[in-house]
């Protein structure tokens, strides 16, 4: 049965009990509405921990003033049952008033730079703030050993592995692949605000990732090959945010020049956001 604990003094006791039996601890932070690929995240903790523990908490400091806060889905129960099965032990569920006992404006607040400046810190103002406020905070509260994030928000991931090393967490991070639908689409609970006539059209953006990986293959100018993701993404409907090619640490990469690389879309279907990517070499 998974444990689930909402409150700061039985996590510490639980934790403290874990590592009393010398216990290695994975941590798998969440916003809930878990799908598959979330469950699949706790199966990759599952491989590297002997206990593993997920928290759900839908932080407000990472949404903007106009973005989908209040709307975001929130599954309690279904997301302890889905974590149960998947194998996680005990489910992290803390208040807004656990997490920031001075409340939102009062928090002390995480900077990370450089990393921030680009991509979804351009379009999404102060939200990785935000990410690296609550995931400092999860991270003192529960004291890992290991931690686990998706691909699927690769500038996050970024931005964590950034975080760990300056604060000098000592936690060790692996990154799980990214779950997709049969037509490519991207597990998101975000999916789910996809109209019936919008969803058949969303999985779109992994096909333009898909062709982004080609032409760069073929060596197809970078900025020829961005200005035809925008104008497929355009012509079905989407308004983008960007589509973009860059090198692994997110930096502009020069056409002619060999290395892995990243290919990343954020657009917009009516009211949903939609963002993923492709690595390649
Ligand atoms: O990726 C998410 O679900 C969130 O950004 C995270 C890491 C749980 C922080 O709220």
């Amino acid at each position: 049965m998974i444990e689930v604990i909402s409150d700061l003094a039985p996590l510490r006791k639980r934790i403290c009990d874990w590592r009393c039996a010398k216990l290695r601890i994975a941590f798998v932070p969440t916003m809930g509405n878990l799908h598959a690929g979330h469950h699949s995240l706790i199966k990759l903790a599952r491989q590297h921990a002997d206990r593993v523990i997920a928290s759900v908490f839908v932080n407000p400091t990472q949404f903007g003033p106009n973005e989908d806060f209040s709307r975001y889905p929130r599954t309690p129960e279904a997301d302890a049952a889905g974590l149960e099965a998947a194998g996680c032990d005990a489910l992290w569920l803390p208040s807004v008033d656990t997490m920031y006992p001075y409340g939102v404006h009062g928090a002390v607040r995480m900077q990370v730079p450089g990393v921030t400046d680009t991509l979804e810190g351009a379009h999404r103002p102060g939200h990785f703030d935000g990410v690296a406020t609550v995931v400092s905070r999860l991270f003192n509260q529960v004291q890992p050993d290991v931690a686990v994030f998706g691909r699927k928000d690769y500038q996050q991931l970024a931005v964590i592995r950034y975080l760990v090393r300056d604060m000098a967490f000592p936690i060790e991070l692996f990154a799980g692949e990214t779950l997709r639908e049969s037509d490519g689409l991207a597990m998101s609970s975000r999916n789910q605000y996809l109209t019936a006539e919008e969803r058949p059209r969303a999985g779109e953006i992994h096909r333009v990732l898909q062709v982004m990986r080609a032409a760069t293959m073929a060596g197809t100018p970078r900025a020829e090959v961005e200005a035809e993701a925008r104008a497929r993404l355009g012509e079905t409907g989407f308004t983008v945010d960007y589509a973009v090619l860059r090198r692994p640490d997110l930096s502009e990469p020069v056409d002619g020049e060999d290395g892995p690389r990243v290919a990343l879309i954020a657009a917009r279907l009516g009211r949903t956001r939609l963002i993923d990517n492709i690595e390649f070499q």
